[in-house]
Formats: structure tokens, C-alpha cells, sequence
């Protein structure tokens, strides 16, 4: 019996010797150490010996086990720390090699400019304008009639205006002043919103006109609102726009639905006041008609204009952002060249 159990320890330290790794170093201890073992068979067969002799051999069978354990959990550790610095080195990251280019999405640069026109306005107490009152494609009413437009007046034509076909008042917007319209005959003072979007005018495409462009409408109605307070707004608007540094100055000008009404022109950036072909020569670019609302709008939507005055405008959002970031060309804007577009974040 002894015999036997020194055979199968010097078979199993054989076989540690020869294991080279951690997959074979567990196959022996699989081999010699586990449930169904060899030794454990003979443990398991202890019961069968002559009692006198089982100590002997017990404490014999179990020395050998704790021997081997000890050996093979030594040389797994071995093996162990070895593997894995083998896959540490095997695994190491270059931290230094170029990353994978990932395309990056762009926010146009007129969306850029409008979501920073509607956080001012937010900043001075205007809110965004429900969507559904503030639509591209129009009713003269809203567009011409509640605005005190006159049927005979020139914007109203073919020429300024888009038309729909076979539908005699349906009109691509030509100003977001349509959202005034709608939004007074939809609620009741105070109101303050402002309404940015697209609008269309019939319009000989060129550096300076495109037949799509942008604009921004905000109104103000409520009691007592005047003149002193449209300016204290679109003042503080244009610091916050563009910094206090930018040259404006008001021209008093006319709009069917207000009066008075103003224009506000700010310096042109490429010329600095000199004077060039994107100001025409002028020095200024004008950047947004305003002006309080005729009382003849209020009573038209329905609003008593004994009790209510009320302030809008409108800016044209291409030109703010052509003065902020001088881009000398309108069409960029709608130009499919994305190297204009990386540019803006
Ligand atoms: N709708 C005018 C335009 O497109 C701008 C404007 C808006 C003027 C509101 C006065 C008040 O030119």
C-alpha cells in the first residue's frame, strides 16, 4: 500500500515539474488532488484497511496531500503572475496613437444665432411663441389684413410676395408678423413673446437678399407700454448680442402696424463705417424694423386700444449673424458647403 502511494506521489511531483502553464498545472491537480483522484480513492478505501494500519497510512495519504497542494499552489502563483504580466504587456493601450475620427454634427450658424436671440429675450421676460401660432404657409388676413396692410399696398403683390397657387389668399409668409396678428386675436394682454422662422419673399437672389431668409418677431402689449421701453429692450438686446461696442442708431421709418415705427441700423462690420458693397456704400446695415403697435392692429384683433398700447419688431436673423461673424454672403448660409457649417460649434 505504501508502495502504491509513494508511486503515485512521485508520478504526480513528475508531473508538476512538467506542467508549463496554468491549464496544465490545474490538470494535475485535478489529476491527484480532486474528488474523484487517485489519493482521494485511497482515503476513500482507508475503511477497508486492517485498523491498526489506517493511521499510518491516513497520516501518510494526507502529508503527501497538503505536500503536492502546497507545490502546485506555489507554482500556480508562479504562473499565475507570469500570464499575466504576459497579457498586461500584450494588452497595452499606446496612449499616444492617433484616435478614431469621429464626424462631429455642426448647429447651423442660424440656428446658433437664433437660439441666442430667444435666450436674450428669454433673459428680458419674452416667451417662444406656441408653434401652431407662428405658420410659413399663411392667410393674407394674418399676414396683410390684420396688420393694417392695405389691399393696395406693393408688398402685397406677386412680386414681393409669394402666392399659392389656386388658392387666392394663401401666401407664403413675407414677415413674422404674422405671429402677432395670430397670437392677439389667440389671447388677451399682457402678451410677450417673441417668434422666430423662415419667411419668403419673391426676391432677385444676390449677396445680400436670398427669397428664404429669417426673422425674429417679438411683441409686447400690456398697459402703459411705450416708446422709452421698446428702446430699453432692443438696447439691451443689441449689448447682449454683440457686446457694447457695436456702433446703432435709430432712423425713424414707417410699417402699416405700428407708429411710429424705427429702424436700427448697426455699423457694418467689414467696413467698420467706411462704406462698402455689403452696405451698400452706407457704412450701416439695418438690422430690424420695430415700432408701437397702430392702434388700428389692436382694435382689428380685438383689443381695446383705450386700455392696451403695446411694442413689436422684427430682426432679420442672416444679417445679425453676417455682422456678428462677418460672412459676407447670404447664400452661404444655404450653400450645401459643409467646410461653412464645421465652423460653427
Ligand atoms: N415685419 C417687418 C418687416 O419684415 C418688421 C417689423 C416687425 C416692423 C414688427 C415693425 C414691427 O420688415
Amino acid at each position: 500500500m505504501e508502495n502504491k502511494i509513494l508511486e503515485i506521489k512521485n508520478q504526480a511531483l513528475d508531473e508538476i515539474n512538467k506542467a508549463s502553464d496554468l491549464k496544465s498545472l490545474d490538470e494535475v491537480k485535478n489529476k491527484f488532488l480532486s474528488r474523484n483522484s487517485q489519493f482521494n480513492n485511497l482515503k476513500k478505501g482507508l475503511k477497508d484497511i486492517e485498523p491498526s494500519k489506517r493511521p499510518k497510512i491516513g497520516a501518510l495519504l494526507n502529508q503527501i496531500s497538503s505536500e503536492l497542494s502546497k507545490l502546485i499552489e506555489e507554482k500556480n502563483d508562479i504562473f499565475y503572475k507570469k500570464e499575466l504580466s504576459e497579457k498586461l504587456l500584450k494588452e497595452k493601450i499606446d496612449i499616444t496613437l492617433d484616435g478614431n475620427y469621429i464626424p462631429q454634427g455642426h448647429v447651423h450658424p442660424l440656428t446658433k444665432t437664433i437660439n441666442e436671440i430667444v435666450d436674450i429675450f428669454n433673459y428680458l421676460g419674452f416667451s417662444l411663441i406656441k408653434p401652431e401660432l407662428s405658420p410659413e404657409v399663411e392667410l393674407e388676413k394674418y399676414n396683410f389684413d390684420l396688420l393694417n396692410v392695405p389691399k393696395e399696398h406693393p408688398a402685397r403683390d406677386v412680386q414681393d410676395t409669394f402666392y399659392c397657387e389656386n388658392m387666392d389668399s394663401v401666401v407664403l409668409r413675407s414677415q413674422t408678423s404674422n405671429a402677432q396678428a395670430r397670437q392677439m386675436v389667440n389671447s388677451k394682454p399682457p402678451i410677450k413673446i417673441i417668434s422666430p422662422g423662415r419667411v419668403y419673399r419673391n426676391e432677385s437672389v444676390s449677396a445680400r437678399k436670398n427669397n428664404l431668409f429669417h426673422q425674429i418677431e417679438g411683441l409686447y402689449v400690456d398697459k402703459n407700454v411705450n416708446m422709452a421701453q421698446l428702446k430699453g429692450v432692443l438696447n439691451e438686446f443689441i449689448r447682449l448680442y454683440f457686446g457694447s461696442s457695436r456702433p446703432t442708431r435709430y432712423r425713424s421709418s414707417f410699417f402699416p402696424f405700428t407708429e411710429p415705427s424705427v429702424e436700427i441700423d448697426v455699423q457694418c462690420i467689414m467696413c467698420h463705417g467706411k462704406g462698402c458693397s455689403v452696405c451698400s456704400g452706407s457704412g450701416w446695415l439695418e438690422i430690424l424694423g420695430a415700432g408701437i403697435v397702430d392702434p388700428n392692429v389692436l382694435e382689428a384683433v380685438g383689443i381695446d386700444s383705450n386700455t392696451y398700447s403695446g411694442f413689436a419688431f422684427g430682426m432679420g436673423v442672416e444679417r445679425l449673424t453676417m455682422l456678428k461673424y462677418a460672412i459676407d454672403d447670404i447664400r452661404l448660409f444655404f450653400s450645401d458647403d459643409v467646410r461653412f457649417l464645421r465652423q460653427s460649434v
